[in-house]
């Protein structure tokens, strides 16, 4: 029985460009939904563009441009970026369209028919000047905990404090740098904290939905029964906002993160019309079809927790299931501008290199886990070049001239008894099911491993060896035959994830386009094939160092573009570890430190503990650094060793004179044992030498 299967991709923000980060998920989706086409089943791939809120609108108006222009090139920009990358869509649709429109009037409406929402007054910051309610994320102010600058509302760069954002001291609008003022404004509040909702969602959560992590996750958001650690869901933002009114409530819109997921209703709906599908049977509750979100970690929260909610309470189906992926890191670290590593997907395309590289190097590293990924730039070089082109595409270079140069095109029987076709055969079920559990690199592993064995065949028999001897023609023919037909089946296993270079093979090898059945099938003697077609180049590492010179920016990220406001407590990009409990490395790396040789240490008159230091760094100037150790140390004793500054470290003007830097010295953490230690590099070590 043919399944029906509609799958989703999380809908990307209209205010910012589609990178290689977003695209572990297009892709991972693709590959699933192009399998799945392969294998019968009837199969939609939907998405859109994510187009609400208070940060598009900012940006709109920054640019100068209405939103409804914002949105509509960054429509353009995204689906030119996909396209780019095979992303096969059945429909890239917009959220601001009247299908979603409508779809949330309708959900909304049900759920306050169910007394699931409710109106309630609360005190925001409002930006006097902008006349505008600000999203946490627009407030800035210091920290209450550590009184670090310029955090944002819901919590602290610095120390990793989550607060709200009345608790900032001297809180600032970061649109307009005015103070703002608390307001009152009346919000629409889903009840997630209904018994109806908390029980549904714990019946829901622990059904097999999700992946054992996000289950857990789950559980823990959850808590016990009676915990009622659910808190509802504010639903509304006033005007001015970019989004839907909400029908019954002027001056009121619906937050982004209510229509976001009903926009995956909106672009079906929108095919449906397109395709004369019945939207009704895959969203009624009995719906016997299968509902699929592929969604990163980042965003489990709003899935798994409000969507399946508003869903079952509006009277619709659940998703059959959500599949959560991990985040991308480049070369192990998060992504960054100031490396070259945020890399854009446009910029990977004008650079000329091939999409389908990628698609292969990140269906070997998926897994259907959400762990992350990480992109290794040397191993994706070594890695496509062996695999793809040294393993897989060599099959057909080698054997593919002799069949046209000495047969006619036109090949022999094949060998339906050879290991090597055996093999794959048996295989395929099994690298199916890899597919189907999203498991790709464990079936690029079996499919890379089948591919050594047709290898192993082709330089047993030597082709080019056998086209030498006379009279071997049966027998070359046999070898070249029985090598096109293992290429034909390893392009089958691969064909979901290179769309681009099974083509290429199916007009090469005169076929029909190849289905999962046709693992099952050798092709015809007598069969007659076209000229061999080039198909995919090896990866020149220059390219890779172009791509990432193209991609490196000296600018910090503009905030607008990170801002979009998250649920505040769940926000768990693993990618950005909390501060206070990590740094990045790109922080670390911003402290200078040097190896100082102390060229001259001296007490310093009036003061009782500080010790006048002279740093050689090897610059032409010394440094004139004031440290506190004057309690462990003996200024002579310190004279002609090495130890380690911070280089730079704003000078600082003391009332003693300017210090321009510090020396690095131990200490217990409650200073109970009183010791201070200044730390000694290794010997060998010279003044002047960067330490990381
Ligand atoms: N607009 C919301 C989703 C609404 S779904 C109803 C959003 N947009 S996003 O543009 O920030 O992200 C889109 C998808 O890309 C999300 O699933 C997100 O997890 C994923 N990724 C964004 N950056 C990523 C990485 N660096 N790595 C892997 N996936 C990443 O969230
Ligand atoms: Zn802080």
């Amino acid at each position: 029985m043919t399944r029906k299967i509609l799958v989703t991709s999380a809908l990307p923000y209209a205010n910012g460009a589609i990178h290689l980060g977003h695209l572990v998920e297009y892709i991972q989706t693709d590959i699933w939904v192009r399998f799945q086409k392969m294998a019968g089943n009837e199969c939609w791939y939907v998405c859109a563009d994510d187009t609400h809120g208070t940060p598009i609108m900012l940006r709109a108006e920054k640019e100068g441009i209405t939103p409804e222009q914002l949105i509509e090139r960054v429509h353009g920009e995204h689906y030119r970026d996909f396209s780019g990358f095979l992303v096969g869509f059945d429909n890239y649709y917009t959220t601001h369209s009247p299908e979603t429109r409508d779809c949330a009037n309708t959900i909304y409406g049900r759920l306050r028919d169910a007394g699931l929402i409710e109106v309630r007054t609360i005190e925001q910051y409002f930006d006097p000047v902008k006349q505008l309610f600000l999203p946490d994320r627009f407030i800035k102010g210091e920290c209450p905990k550590c009184h670090a600058k310029d955090q944002y509302g819901d919590n602290c760069e610095a120390c990793g404090a989550a607060y709200a954002p009345t608790d900032l001291i001297e809180p600032y609008s970061a649109v307009s740098g005015a103070k703002p003022e608390l307001r009152n404004s009346e919000h629409y509040f889903f009840k997630l904290s209904d018994p109806r909702c908390e029980a549904f969602l714990r019946a829901y959560t622990s059904s097999g939905v999700l992946q054992n992590e996000a289950a857990n996750k789950m559980q823990e958001w959850l808590g016990e029964p009676g915990d009622n650690k659910l808190t509802d869901w504010d639903i509304s933002r006033d005007a001015p906002y970019f989004g839907f009114e909400i029908p019954d409530a002027p001056g009121k819109y619906f937050y982004v993160w209510l229509d976001a997921p009903i926009g995956y209703m909106g672009s079906f709906r929108n095919l449906c019309a397109q395709k004369g599908l019945d939207f009704d049977e895959f969203f009624k509750p009995e719906s016997t079809t299968e509902l699929y979100h592929f969604i990163g970690k980042d965003i489990l929260y709003f899935h798994a927790l409000f969507w399946p909610a508003e869903l079952a309470h509006a009277g619709y189906r659940t998703p059959t299931k959500i599949f959560a992926h991990g985040f991308l890191t480049v070369d192990g670290a998060k992504m960054s501008k100031s490396r070259g590593t945020f890399i854009t997907a446009d910029s990977f395309l004008k650079t000329g290199l091939n999409p389908e590289w990628l698609r292969y190097y990140y269906a070997a590293k998926l897994s259907a886990t959400m762990e992350d990924i990480d992109l290794n730039l040397e191993d994706f070089v070594a890695r496509v070049n062996a695999d793809l082109v040294g393993k897989y595409v060599n099959i057909a270079s080698r054997s593919a001239g002799f069949i046209a140069k000495r047969f006619n095109g036109q090949l022999a029987p094949a060998d339906g008894s050879l290991p090597a076709i055996r093999a794959i055969q048996d295989a395929a079920p099994r690298i199916a099911e890899l597919y189907e559990a999203r498991e790709f690199g464990k079936a690029m592993r079996e499919v890379m491993a089948l591919a050594d064995g047709a290898n192993q065949y082709v330089d047993s028999v030597k082709p080019w060896e056998l086209a030498k001897q006379e009279g071997r023609d049966a027998d070359l023919h046999a070898a070249c035959t029985n090598a096109l037909n293992l290429f034909r089946l390893l392009t089958v296993l691969l064909k979901p994830i290179l769309p681009v270079v099974a083509g290429k093979v199916e007009a090469f090898l005169n076929i029909a386009p190849l289905t999962w059945a046709d693992t099952g099938s050798l092709l015809a003697a007598g069969h007659a094939i076209n000229a061999y077609e080039h198909l995919m180049t090896r990866v020149d590492p220059k390219l890779i160092e172009k791509l990432v010179e193209a991609n490196r920016e000296s600018l910090a990220p503009a905030p607008e573009q990170q801002s979009q406001q998250r649920h505040a407590e769940h926000q768990q990009k693993a990618a950005e570890a909390p501060a206070g409990e990590f740094c990045s490395i790109d922080d670390f790396m911003k402290v200078d430190l040097r190896i100082a040789r102390i060229a001259d240490a001296a007490h310093v008159e009036g003061a009782d503990k500080l010790v006048r230091l002279t740093l050689d760094i090897g610059e032409e100037k010394t440094r004139n650094v004031f440290a506190g150790i004057k309690s462990a140390y003996d200024p002579a004793q310190l004279v002609g060793r090495l130890t380690v500054m911070v280089a730079n470290l704003a000078p600082r003007k003391m009332k003693f004179g300017l210090s321009e830097g510090m020396v690095l010295a131990a200490s217990d953490p409650d200073g109970k044992t009183g010791g201070l230690y200044i730390l000694s590099p290794d010997s060998g070590a010279q003044p002047g030498m960067r330490v990381k």
